[in-house]
């Protein structure tokens, strides 16, 4: 192993730089050459990489996004431009491929490694959604942004006695909204992983107001969708003034968590070990404490459990 590509592919999160930084410095202590690619896979496919050393990769550890630019690559799904990601892989003397990004970026280090090329994947997205690892690089901070938001709305919510339905993002996996349900002291968390009741919110609105509640937040996940209807519904049916708030982006900028900038070292530093040690087609993640190492293709087999403890208490404390 002399030469290492990184790249960050598919939706980026907060303190990836901070994992590309761990990356190109362990290695570069390890006497390896680091090749940045630019914009993920497609970069890898257009030969559009530049040589990274200790110095490229400072002043970028407070910083979201990703200094490497990403994609969302239609061209690697296809043999065709695998082919060509090959062929430049071949020519730029890259014998390991480090990609940060969530299950569709580990998806194309999968394939990948199926035509020899030795890669391993760092979890990096907000949506928490990989299950052999206990947390994504950009959760905790994306968790943070949306209980930030929460902490606002519920103040403007309690001054107008309204309903708010605030609608965080996480594809179809519901724990950024759980977690930032407990933190945010949710009267109601609605997850694609659990079926609700529209009667038992509005049953729990009319509740809250006879005892003295002056707001009622709702955290609904983006994989259930819907604010702005919710919130209609909720006034028809309760008569009570509501409103929707889509958080969105705001959630996959700023700058990173301690958490998230420590976790993300620690695997960057852990992902270089694991090519050095001439392993492939791993992907690297933390496991009650504990930086592990896995497979892809059995990391990519693992359902993700809905944390259905956790659920329990958002629903005990939530009244
Ligand atoms: O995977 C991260 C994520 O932010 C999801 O929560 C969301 O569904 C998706 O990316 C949005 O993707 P895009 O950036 O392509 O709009």
């Amino acid at each position: 192993m002399k030469t290492i590509a990184v790249l960050t592919s598919g939706g980026d999160s907060p303190a990836m730089n901070a994992a590309i930084r761990a990356v190109v410095r362990i290695a570069n202590d390890k006497g390896l050459r680091v090749l940045g690619v630019h914009r993920g896979y497609n970069g890898l496919i257009n030969g559009e990489v530049e040589e990274m050393d200790r110095s490229s990769v400072s002043d970028i550890i407070h910083r979201g996004g990703t200094i490497l630019r990403t994609a969302r690559s239609e061209e690697f799904k296809t043999p065709q431009g695998r082919e060509k990601a090959l062929n430049v892989i071949k020519v730029l003397k890259i014998d390991g491929v480090v990609v940060i990004g969530g299950d569709g970026s580990f998806r194309g280090a999968q394939l990948l490694s199926e035509l020899g090329v030795p890669t391993v994947g760092i979890p990096g997205t907000i949506d928490n959604d990989l299950a052999y690892t206990d947390y994504t690089v950009g959760f905790d901070t994306a968790l943070n942004t949306a209980l930030d938001a929460i902490n606002k709305i519920r103040d403007t919510s309690s001054s107008h006695e309204r309903v708010s339905v605030i609608e965080v993002m996480g594809r179809n996996c519901g724990d950024l909204a759980l977690f930032a349900g407990i933190a945010g002291g949710a009267e109601n968390v609605i997850v694609p992983e659990k079926e609700f009741s529209f009667e038992d919110i509005c049953r729990g609105i009319f509740e809250g107001k006879r005892r003295g509640k002056l707001h009622n937040i709702i955290i609904l996940a983006e994989g259930v969708g819907g604010a702005h209807k919710l919130v209609k519904k909720i006034e028809e049916v309760t008569g009570i003034e509501s409103r929707a708030t889509v958080l969105g982006y705001i959630q996959r900028g700023g700058i990173p968590s301690a958490f998230d900038r420590i976790l993300a070292s620690r695997l960057g530093a852990k992902a270089v070990e694991v090519l050095i040690e001439g392993k492939s087609s791993r992907v690297v993640g933390t496991k009650n404490g504990e930086i592990i190492d896995m497979d892809i293709t059995e990391a990519l087999s693992i359902e993700k459990k809905f944390n259905e403890k956790l659920y329990e208490i958002s629903i005990a404390l939530s009244h």
